[in-house]
């Protein structure tokens, strides 16, 4: 007889090293362009589940959210949660019978551009493909990460990747490992208020104009922080800015504190300061993390 299996998981958070929004799409999302890194910011996902039609009629799906206070009363614990999102979505892929039970400790702010839910529920589809014995190829699970949500696929790589499309087509790419401080709000941004924002102003805030990505995927492979720092761009950074200033007054005070570039993550708020590879004080309540693979 089939016994259930725990697995504890991390799920690691991204900082967006350029984000370039192409144009609105007649879906309503927007086609981009993006290059993403993971970070050691993360998300502890315990996890227990079983398959087994034989003994079970039915599924059944549960999530406990855990915690600091001020990060885990932000994230719902009903079925909007990614984690579960994610989870039904592959046992309805799959026909799956049985459970799957999930303490997430929340340690990525939500709605904060850090990809924390999407990573959550890319590590979900990972672990369960694993616990239910799918053995379902990386095309299936990429598939089932699309319509969960437009970053998750990204985030099922464990390193860097190119991301195009609304972020659903995915390449791998080598980012040596990089110094960062963060500076997080007590408020989030919703992803749909960006880019609709991005809709009324993008084209006065960049426009035709926007630089050309090849040097900064070329300085990111080669690792270098000083050539990658001012580089790093975010075309939601304008619009976002114009309705929060002290997302603008973080960058500012990051790049006076000694970073060699800052940007603002995804959707924002989070702003990300890239150090240099040793010193530099960070600003007040600003977290250091690192990049690359874990
Ligand atoms: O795919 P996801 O559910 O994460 O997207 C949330 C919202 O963000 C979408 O409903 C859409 O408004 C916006 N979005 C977008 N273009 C993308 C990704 C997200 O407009 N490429």
């Amino acid at each position: 007889m089939n016994e259930p299996a725990g697995r504890t998981y991390e799920a690691r958070a991204k900082i967006n090293l350029f984000l370039q929004v192409l144009g609105r799409r007649d879906d309503g999302y927007h086609d981009l362009e993006t290059l993403i890194v993971r970070i050691s910011l993360a998300d502890r996902m315990q996890i227990h589940a079983l398959s087994d039609p034989d003994r079970f009629k039915t599924l059944s799906l549960s999530l406990e959210v855990v915690g600091e206070e001020s990060i885990a009363s932000t994230v719902p614990a009903d079925q909007s949660n990614l984690v579960l999102r994610a989870a039904s979505a592959l046992a309805e892929r799959a026909g799956i019978r049985g459970f799957a039970d999930f303490v997430l400790e929340k340690r990525i702010p939500a709605a904060a551009g850090l990809g924390g839910g999407s990573a959550d529920a890319a590590a979900t589809l990972q672990v369960l493909n694993d616990l239910w014995n799918l053995r379902l190829d990386d095309g299936a699970i990429r598939h089932v990460a699309a319509e969960v949500g437009s970053d998750v696929p990204a985030l099922l790589s464990p390193s860097a990747a190119l991301a195009r499309g609304r972020g659903e087509r995915t390449e791998a790419i080598h980012v040596p490992p990089l110094r960062w401080c963060l500076v997080t709000f007590p408020f989030g941004v919703r992803t749909a208020d960006a880019f609709g924002w991005w809709d009324g102003e993008g084209e006065r805030d960049g426009g035709e104009a926007r630089p050309d990505p090849a040097p900064l995927i070329h300085a990111a492979s080669s690792g270098d922080p000083r050539v990658i720092g001012p580089l790093l761009t975010n075309d939601l950074e304008p619009a976002v800015m114009r309705r929060h200033p002290e997302v603008r007054a973080a960058k500012e005070r990051l790049l006076g504190a000694g970073a060699l570039g800052a940007v603002m993550c995804g959707s924002g708020p989070t702003v990300a300061g890239l150090l240099p590879p040793e010193g530099s004080a960070l600003p007040p309540g600003a977290i250091e993390v690192r990049s690359g693979e874990a």
